[in-house]
């Protein structure tokens, strides 16, 4: 059997997912078939990927049973202050009954305007009294709930009034963004932590880093394996390798052991060039407690 990460639900999640964010619409479908096809039991998507429905159709398609999946979404920044409608909305629109995990995907409620900004009449900390009331009122629908893009400050604030521990943190994480501290602190929660962008998202330099290309050749796997690999490698961590290419979505599921020296040296890359591949500063609500990654 793979790998998997238990939630402080008692609920498994394979360590490994499919990512698919900026999946383009007319690929994320097949991607998705082809992953549950080839071995993958678990698949992220957000309501604000707009690809909910593609994912449903590849979820059908692939003939696999919902009960063998782990179907995580996420509740967009405008939907937050209507998140009983926008769990419907995600239910109906990726064609199932319940979802394993459903994320706060940012702590950053905005307008619908177009473009959307920073709504500060609504507080997140009430989205997840909403989240949790949901969580109550139907278990069956929701198996989980959690948060997402959340730093220890952010975290921290949660906590003091949550009555339901997330199970998840899903954050950046890649060597040039370990998020060391946010990692630390949810282990000492019990809250998973989900890497996505585990390979630095497109164009990645890392990718070509000689750290990551020497450690390639001695396993005489890819660049992305090792990069997955030091994520899944760590506890408490699951991974989201996003592609929507077969080779590579086969590829990215063979995780391999790495030295805990090896670990340490590749989360210790390109300190003098940090990058995030997500700006949240497009939200207006600054930069949300990520401002370097660390
Ligand atoms: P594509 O989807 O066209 O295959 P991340 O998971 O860090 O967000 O990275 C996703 C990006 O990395 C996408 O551009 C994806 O391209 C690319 N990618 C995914 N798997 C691999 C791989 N095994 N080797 C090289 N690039 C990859």
């Amino acid at each position: 059997a793979s790998k998997t990460v238990k939630l402080n639900t008692g609920a498994e999640m394979p360590t490994v997912g499919l990512g698919t964010w900026k999946s383009a619409p007319g690929a994320v479908e097949h991607a998705v078939e082809f992953a549950l096809r080839n071995g993958y039991k678990h698949i992220d998507t957000a309501a604000a990927y707009k690809n909910e429905k593609e994912v449903g159709a590849g979820i059908a398609a692939s003939q696999v049973p919902r009960g063998s999946i782990f179907l995580t979404t996420k509740l967009d920044n405008p939907d937050q202050k209507e998140a009983s409608e926008a769990l419907e909305s995600s239910l109906k629109n990726l064609g199932t009954d319940y979802l394993d995990l459903w994320l706060m995907h940012w702590p950053a409620p905005m307008t619908k305007d177009e473009p959307a900004v920073a709504d500060p009449s609504h507080d997140w900390l009430d989205t997840w009294k909403s989240m949790e009331a949901l969580y109550k009122k139907y278990p069956e629908k929701l198996k989980a709930i959690g948060v997402s893009n959340f730093s220890v400050e952010f975290l921290e604030r949660l906590l003091a009034v949550a009555e339901v521990v997330p199970a998840v943190n899903q954050i950046e994480m890649h060597p040039s963004c370990p998020s060391q501290d946010v990692l630390d602190f949810c282990r000492g929660k019990g809250i998973v932590v989900t890497a996505y962008s585990p390979l630095g998202s497109d164009n990645s330099p890392l990718l070509t880093n000689e750290v990551v290309t020497k450690l390639a050749e001695k396993y005489d796997v890819t660049p992305a394996n090792i990069l997955v690999s030091l994520q899944a490698n760590k506890s408490g961590v699951s991974v989201l390798p996003k592609s929507v290419t077969n080779t590579r979505i086969l590829s990215n599921a063979v995780i391999i052991d790495l030295t805990d020296e090896e670990m340490k040296e590749l989360d210790a890359i390109d300190k003098t060039h940090h990058f995030r591949a997500c700006h949240p500063s497009w939200t207006g609500w600054g930069s949300l407690g990520f401002p370097d990654c660390k």
